[in-house]
């Protein structure tokens, strides 16, 4: 879901082959053919699944204004890159990208540079100064825009919108689906995050939460199965406050009613989501999802420590028996419910007993995988400007190696209990390694690789018995 840790090869590995947590760049589609004076963009994102999602807004809005998406860098007219400011390193990769960018320019004149997303919004204005080549600076609720700041850049000025809404839900734009497997796609639920963790950057840079219309929701997940998908992936912050008023009728939509709305759209139509959020996700939720067949048996239910007393420095707002009970209560209504996790480790005065409370949460929960960081103080968040960043990078780096270490030996045995086992696979692709074999992904999120059979092709379904297992991917055969 985040690319910019090169220090995790193992686990980007790991996570690269988990289809929906997208780590790399992801470019459109080249379009084959351009009608005479087509203008051609080009974007590549970087940060989580919203990033992502939010590209796909952004290309609709761009080809409505004649745009048209190219893969290619070298022939565009426009570079767009939609940034990541969780961590410092996803910052210094955009950095990197944008000397790539300008060298380009250059050899084109002509061609214009946008920054967008959450680096964009932290920076604002100032993104310009260091940046000079850059003509567009575009906040995550200010893609609306874009063409007039496009026109104001073509111009000769710069096009700058960082102004955060209270509102936007971009709930009326079909999202032109970028790199699609044709099979699985996003759909944003909600926007920005009230929760001011204290290590975190995104409330500063999404703003406010804000539901999207329900009904908008149901229509673009009815939109997609029409069109051959047969999976969404509700996404927001913090899903389990989604909360959406009907306006006429004055009804409250909870996250367990969207799901079953959504559920409800078709019983071949798979839903995921992301992410949960330890407080908030309620037993409601966890009955709806055991209902239905079609809501996957899965939960990204980030813990980020465990330990009560950092939990409460980093203000996530539940201790770590609160935590276990969640997951407890996960097993206990869906006992093969698969859950993962996301950890920092080396968080501002963290000792070496606290950090051991972590291992031993990966222990208890039992975490199928987990995307794990160690700390990066953010500016501006309530941790910077609260506590001294004092874990040394050493010792955050040796705390971060021994989570690894731990949750691959869980993510190992967790696969080596499906040895033997079968599941409903839906066909998301040919294999990276061969053309001979399918990839597909079980209720639990897991990614099984296994030969093909004649008559099936990508979005059917299949029952796979598995017989091989690494701590990334679970091999099996069509039964
Ligand atoms: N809304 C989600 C997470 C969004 S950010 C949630 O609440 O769980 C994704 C992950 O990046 C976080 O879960 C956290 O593990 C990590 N992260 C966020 N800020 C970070 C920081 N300053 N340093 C290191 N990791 C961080
Ligand atoms: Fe950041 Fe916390 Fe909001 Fe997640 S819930 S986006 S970690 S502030
Ligand atoms: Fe990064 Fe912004 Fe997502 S900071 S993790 S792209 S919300």
């Amino acid at each position: 879901m985040y690319n910019d840790n090169p220090t995790l090869e193992g686990v980007k590995k790991q996570d690269e082959k988990r289809q929906g947590e997208v780590f790399f760049r992801q470019q459109p589609q080249s379009q084959p053919v351009y009608p005479a004076g087509t203008r051609r963009f080009y974007i590549e994102s970087y940060g989580c699944q919203m990033n992502f999602s939010d590209s796909e807004i952004v290309a609709s809005v761009l080809s409505e204004v004649g745009f048209a998406p190219t893969k290619i860098m070298e022939e565009s007219d426009l570079i767009l890159i939609n940034t990541c400011s969780i961590r410092e390193r996803a910052e210094d990769t955009v950095r990197k990208r944008l000397k790539v960018f300008n060298k380009q320019k250059k050899a084109r004149p002509g061609t214009k540079i946008g920054v967008l997303g959450c680096m964009a919004e932290r920076l604002k204005a100032k993104l310009l100064d260091e940046e000079k080549l850059v003509d567009l600076v575009v906040g995550p609720d200010a893609y609306r825009d874009l063409p007039g700041l496009v026109e104001t850049a073509d111009e000769g000025d710069k096009g700058v919108n960082v102004i955060l809404s209270r509102e936007e839900t971009y709930s009326n734009i079909a999202p032109m689906r970028l790199d699609s497997n044709g099979v699985s796609a996003f759909i944003s639920i909600m926007r920005g995050c009230d929760n001011m963790c204290s290590f975190c950057v995104v409330p500063f840079t999404r703003g406010r939460e804000r539901s999207r219309d329900a009904f908008s929701i149901v229509a673009e997940a009815t939109d997609l199965y029409e069109k051959g998908y047969r999976e969404v992936t509700l996404l927001g912050q913090n899903v389990d406050s989604y909360k959406w008023e009907n306006p006429e009728t004055k009804d409250t939509v909870n996250f367990a009613h969207l799901l079953e709305m959504v559920a409800l759209v078709h019983p071949d139509l798979r839903i995921r989501f992301s992410t949960s959020h330890p407080k908030d996700i309620t037993d409601e939720v966890l009955y709806t999802m055991k209902k239905y067949e079609n809501i996957c048996k899965y939960i990204h239910l980030p813990v980020q420590s465990g330990n009560s007393r950092v939990l409460e420095l980093m203000n996530r707002t539940y201790t770590r028996e609160w935590y276990k009970e969640r997951v407890e209560a996960i097993y206990r209504i869906m006992p093969e419910c698969a859950i993962s996790s996301d950890v920092i480790t080396g968080f501002c005065t963290e000792t070496e007993e606290e950090h051991r409370d972590t291992l031993s949460m990966i222990d208890f929960a039992k975490y199928s995988m987990s995307y794990m960081f160690f700390y990066s103080e953010r500016p501006g968040t309530l941790a910077a400007r609260k506590y001294e960043d004092d874990v040394p990078l050493k010792v955050k780096k040796r705390r971060l190696a021994e989570v690894i270490e731990v949750q691959q030996r869980v993510s190992l045995a967790h696969n080596l209990a499906d040895v033997g086992k079968t599941f409903k696979v839906l066909i998301e692709g040919d294999s990276k390694r061969s053309a001979e074999d399918f990839k597909g992904r079980n209720t639990q999120n897991k990614m099984l690789i296994f030969p093909k059979k004649p008559g099936l092709k990508p979005g059917d379904y299949c029952t796979v018995r598995v017989n091989d297992a690494s701590s990334a991917t679970l091999k099996g055969e069509i039964v």
